[in-house]
């Protein structure tokens, strides 16, 4: 059986001021041991909330990073950045990455690369538009970004990933996918997992699912078999992630 985890991507909210507090009024209600739960936050909020994270089971995760460890390439962080700054998670390619700042399969597996390289967990993010949902290309075009993300990558490292499979018309819009749906993508992304490396590897690696998840659909989609908890957006952002926490 796979632990389960519950993973909240901030995105681009919170001032460190705000972040300290949400983790302070959140913690005790996200004490729940038998999830691994990570707060994926703003790069300017990790040194924050690690300090206010310490001593629970709270996870601190970033939602970027760079694919060199130092030099010339303003605004960005580093790997070793943030392994030093005590983060353990890092999101790779989400849709917003891939749209706003033209990210590429190819690109992204070098993050995958070199976030393995430095020991952290990278969560790798993947998932279709609506038009490519309407004609029937799902599975196929995310069996696609699986493939280019684990390029390279051995199987005693893809154990050290995990997956999250984000409909990109269920981000942000309340609409999120039927538990069939997400159910049905999941476990292709095992079957591709599978053809990649082997079953066993394959059954060990989480897969997540993404897309207006939220206090009250979380339980149906994380009793999935190929589901294996979520990445949540908007609503990691309120007391409600609790509840999605102890689904
Ligand atoms: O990475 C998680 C995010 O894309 C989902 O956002 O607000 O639909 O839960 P939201």
């Amino acid at each position: 059986m796979r632990r389960k985890v519950i993973a909240g991507n901030w995105k681009m909210n919170m001032t460190p001021s705000e972040a300290v507090k949400l983790v302070n009024d959140l913690k005790a209600n996200v004490a729940n041991t038998a999830v691994d739960v990570v707060f994926c936050v703003p790069a300017i909020d990790i040194v924050p909330v690690v300090e206010a994270a310490k001593g629970t089971n709270i996870c601190v995760g970033a939602e970027n990073m760079y694919i060199e460890e130092k030099g010339a390439y303003t605004g960005e962080i580093s790997p070793n950045m943030l392994v030093d700054a005590g983060v353990s998670h890092v999101i790779i390619g989400h849709s917003e990455r891939r749209q706003y700042f033209k990210e590429d399969d190819e690109f992204l597996n070098k993050k995958v690369k070199k976030a393995i390289e430095h020991k952290l967990i990278p969560i790798i993010c993947c998932g279709e538009t609506l038009e490519q949902r309407e004609e029937g290309v799902t599975l196929t075009f995310v069996k696609g970004q699986i493939k280019a993300a684990y390029e390279g990558v051995s199987a005693a490292d893809a154990l050290n990933t995990i997956v999250a499979y984000e409909p990109i018309w269920a981000i942000g819009t309340g609409k999120v996918a039927t538990t069939e749906q997400a159910e049905e993508v999941c476990a292709s992304i095992r079957k591709d997992l599978e053809e990649i490396y082997d079953a066993d590897t394959a059954s060990k690696i989480r897969i997540l699912y993404g897309g207006s998840v939220n206090g009250s659909n979380a339980a149906e989609l994380f009793a999935q078999e190929n589901i294996d908890g979520g990445l949540v957006g908007g609503a990691s952002l309120k007391p409600e992630f609790a509840n999605i926490v102890n689904y």
